[in-house]
């Protein structure tokens, strides 16, 4: 099975994540940049704004994912909410992915940035997990366990 990871990330949790399960599934990797600055106290502000706002953004990213069967997408939780860099990645693919697997990273409130996840996806992904990153070692490993054991054909 041709996996991809797909992040984004704006201070390295959810990259870690990503390039872990990745190295795991021997998969490709996708870095999502999203243009507009998230520096600094404004950019965290703003940051947390347009999530909320459920806003959109101008992303960078490489990899087609119409070439794989499984696109596992990772990103930050932002007041509860996708991040805008990922939000716009889902628009911008969601015809072009076959199956979706859903992982989020955050300090303990998940929120419903998941639910949002499937929301614009506009079908089910095959798993969604919230990683703490009290926990992220944990969460890692279950997360791994749950994919590789997605390796068969995906129902
Ligand atoms: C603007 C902003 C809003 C956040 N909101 C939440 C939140 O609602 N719940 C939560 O548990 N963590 C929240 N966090 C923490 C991040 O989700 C968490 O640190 C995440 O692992 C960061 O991933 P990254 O290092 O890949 O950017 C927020 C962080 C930022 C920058």
């Amino acid at each position: 099975m041709k996996t991809l990871v797909v992040f984004y990330s704006r201070s390295g949790t959810t990259k870690r994540v990503a390039q872990e399960v990745a190295k795991v599934l021997n998969a490709d990797v996708d870095e999502v940049v999203d243009k507009k600055p998230r520096n600094g106290i404004l950019g965290f502000l703003i940051a947390g704004y347009d999530a909320t706002k459920g806003k959109t953004t101008e992303i960078e990213f490489q990899k087609d994912p119409s070439e794989y069967d499984l696109v596992v997408i990772g990103t930050p939780v932002w007041n509860g909410r996708v991040t805008p860099a990922i939000r716009t990645y889902l628009l911008q693919n969601r015809e072009k992915i076959k199956n979706a697997a859903f992982f989020s990273t955050c300090a303990g409130r998940p929120g419903k940035c998941l639910e949002q996840m499937e929301e614009i996806l506009g079908k089910k992904p095959v798993l969604s997990k919230v990683l703490v990153r009290k926990r992220l070692e944990e969460g890692v490993k279950e997360l791994v366990e749950r994919l590789k054991a997605l390796s068969g054909p995906i129902p």
